[in-house]
């Protein structure tokens, strides 16, 4: 098989999942297993072994309308993008999200990592649109969709059950004639 490589010229890179990549991630998620919990407590111990990410892992190759990826830095493991809820209907859609390890924030890592998937969708997948949800206080999220060309263009109150209570997010887009006619 073989394995779909993008690079950014800053040493940033995102590459498809492969089963191999389940010690890594699980080692990276133990690592980061407090904030995991506390986001999304219905990961169970077992997601956080490597046969939980293999099983993740696998679940997702299996899945036409999954694309994981694993996002590196100096070709190390630091994060993970995924293109979910991908249509293949009238609606040519993706729905977009990430998580960068704590110890790798705030370098770029998330802006480079999504503007590599957006090129992904639109120029390789021929999609016509991504979304993503954001939580209203997650600044850092929302600037690194902004970096990218997506616009804020509304708020889904209550969206997501995150630390015990039904949070809004803005919900984001960009459409493929958008990024085209302004490459962020
Ligand atoms: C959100 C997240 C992916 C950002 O990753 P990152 O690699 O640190 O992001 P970047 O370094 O590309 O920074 C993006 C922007 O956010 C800003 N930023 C980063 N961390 C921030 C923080 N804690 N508070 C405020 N702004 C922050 C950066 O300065 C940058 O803004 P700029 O373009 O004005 O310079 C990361 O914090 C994370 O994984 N959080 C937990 C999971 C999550 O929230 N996922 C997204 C769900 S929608």
């Amino acid at each position: 098989m073989t394995v779909p490589l993008v690079h950014a010229p800053v040493d940033v890179g995102l590459r498809a999942w492969v089963l191999a990549d389940a010690e890594e991630l699980a080692a990276m998620y133990a690592d980061a297993r407090e904030e995991l919990t506390a986001d999304a407590p219905w990961r169970s111990p077992a997601w956080f072994t490597v046969d939980g990410q293999r099983e993740r892992i696998r679940s997702c190759l299996d899945a036409d309308s999954v694309e994981g990826f694993v996002i590196t830095a100096s070709g190390a493991i630091v994060g993970n993008l995924s293109l979910d809820e991908i249509r293949r209907d009238i609606l040519q859609s993706a729905d977009i999200g990430y998580w960068v390890a704590p110890g790798a924030r705030r370098r770029g890592v998330a802006t480079r990592a999504i503007g590599l998937a957006v090129g992904h969708a639109f120029g390789c997948l021929g999609l016509h649109r991504i979304h993503a949800t954001v939580d209203i206080d997650n600044r850092a999220s929302s600037r690194a969709l902004e970096d990218n060309g997506f616009h804020r263009v509304g708020v889904i109150r209550g969206f997501a059950m995150v630390g015990g209570g039904w949070r809004d997010h803005h919900l984001y887009q960009l459409s493929a004639e958008d990024w085209r006619a302004e490459p962020a």
